[in-house]
């Protein structure tokens, strides 16, 4: 593998990423690791470890809820095992015991989030669990849902050992869009840009295409077919006319829904966008200013038409209204893909969780190039966003750079 820094990332996109780099889950799990930790007796945590590469399995399938992974031990041995593998399908507690090769009193059960103790389109796990006669139950991180939450206190109650917190950061990693979107409402934002190495995303006569190598524009794909949505601003699509569509060998659950920021409705009706709505659900996020006309017409043609208040600079959509609007509509998760007005105003906001950067070995140079991120930008470099953590790939010539600008935990300090 070629990380240039430890690779701890365990967000979505950063299983997307490895799995089309590496064709791998988390990082370092796999069934091989789980013997090993086994037979050595560090049991818990190995076992954990194989609930989170079944939780991975189901990015991308089960948005709004959170991808969930569970493992049925007994005497040491896996007997069962399970994920939630579609949204309002079974969760990953009850497949793991229908799963079971035996019966299951005195098991252990290892879920990488806390049992849902809630009627919602399924029993609850507690229940389940209850029933199957499973006697210790290994919780990796607590639900900050209020309507789910409960489930560790519920079973605790009914003498079930219960022992939360096993691999904690890595269980809230896999779930961070949930996480955020179940606690402050806004979806989980990702920057995703393509650059030279001096930070252009265009030539100074706006050439773009293409800046990166085909490998890495393919893994911006495998990174759209787990995101809920994608948004671009009105000059990338006037410069560059783009689809935004996941276009990926093995497909993923759906595109994501396709979002541009135009104030005052400039998206031309002759666009990509606006001839390929059956393959996305389209919106535009406009000023409440905006012509009517215009709206009339993108409607007509299946575009859906958001109307915003304006920014305090009174001249362009506000973004926590965007977002604001967007998590009510379900979107738990973000790409941003530019260009460099759009990705200013993000970053000049501290709106960025999670960045995908990918450099290609090349110097555009010039003053009227454009800049990854355009925007006012910081005064002082005090001021500047630090990442958390990072790690660095090669993806063909090209070199990725995935960061984290948001630490998950900050989502279960209360009055988030
Ligand atoms: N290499 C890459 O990764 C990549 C990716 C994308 C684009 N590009 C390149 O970037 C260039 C386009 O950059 P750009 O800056 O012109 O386009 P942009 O960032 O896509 O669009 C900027 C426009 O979005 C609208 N907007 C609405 N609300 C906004 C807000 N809150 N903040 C910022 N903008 C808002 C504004 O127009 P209104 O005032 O009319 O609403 C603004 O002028 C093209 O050359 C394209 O090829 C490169």
């Amino acid at each position: 593998m070629a990380f240039l820094h430890e690779d701890r990332i365990q967000t979505p996109a950063a299983q997307a990423v490895r799995n089309f780099l590496y064709g791998e889950g988390p990082s370092d799990i796999s069934d091989n690791s789980v013997l090993h930790a086994v037979s050595s007796g560090a049991g818990d945590e190995a076992f954990m470890q194989r609930a989170l590469v079944l939780a991975a399995k189901g990015i991308g399938a089960v948005s709004p809820n959170p991808t969930v992974g569970a493992v049925i031990t007994k005497a040491g041995c896996i007997v069962g095992e399970g994920y939630h593998e579609r949204f309002g399908g079974p969760h990953a507690e009850i497949n793991a015991i229908a799963s079971a090769a035996c019966e299951l009193s005195g098991a252990t059960i290892y879920v990488t989030l806390e049992p849902c103790n809630h009627f919602g389109k399924t029993p609850p796990c507690t229940q389940a669990i209850l029933a199957a006669g499973i006697k210790r139950v290994v919780v990796g991180t607590t639900d900050p849902n209020p309507k789910a939450a409960g489930g560790m206190e519920f079973l605790r109650g009914h003498g079930i050992t219960v022992k939360a917190g096993c691999l904690e950061q890595a269980c809230r990693s896999l779930i961070a869009p949930f996480l955020k979107h179940v606690t402050t409402g806004s979806p989980w934002v990702i920057s995703k840009a393509a650059m030279s190495l001096d930070g252009r995303i265009a030539t100074r006569t706006g050439e773009s295409r293409w800046i990166t190598s085909e490998k890495s524009r393919a893994c911006g794909h495998a990174v759209r077919a787990v995101v809920d949505g994608i948004a671009v601003g009105i000059g990338t699509v006037l410069a560059d006319d783009p689809e935004l569509t996941c276009r990926i060998p093995h497909g993923g659950a759906g595109n994501p829904v396709r979002f541009v920021l135009d104030s005052t409705l400039r998206l031309p009706l002759s666009s990509r966008l606006c001839n390929t709505i059956s393959s996305a659900r389209t919106v535009v996020v406009a000023a409440e200013t905006a012509s009517e006309t215009k709206k009339t017409e993108l409607e007509a043609r299946g575009v859906e038409v958001w109307l915003l208040p304006l920014a305090k600079d009174g001249r362009k959509v506000s973004l926590p209204a965007f977002l604001k609007r967007a998590g009510q509509a379900g979107i738990q998760s973000l790409l941003i893909e530019g260009g460099s007005g759009l990705n200013g105003s993000f970053w000049d906001e501290g709106l960025v969780d999670e960045m995908l950067w990918f450099y290609a070995p090349m110097v555009i140079g010039g003053l009227k190039a454009g800049t990854a991120i355009g925007g006012i930008g910081v005064g002082h470099l005090r001021q500047a966003a630090r990442l958390k953590d990072f790690c660095i790939h090669e993806v063909s010539e090209d070199i990725l750079l995935h960061g984290l600008l948001t630490d998950v935990n900050s989502f279960f300090v209360k009055g988030v």
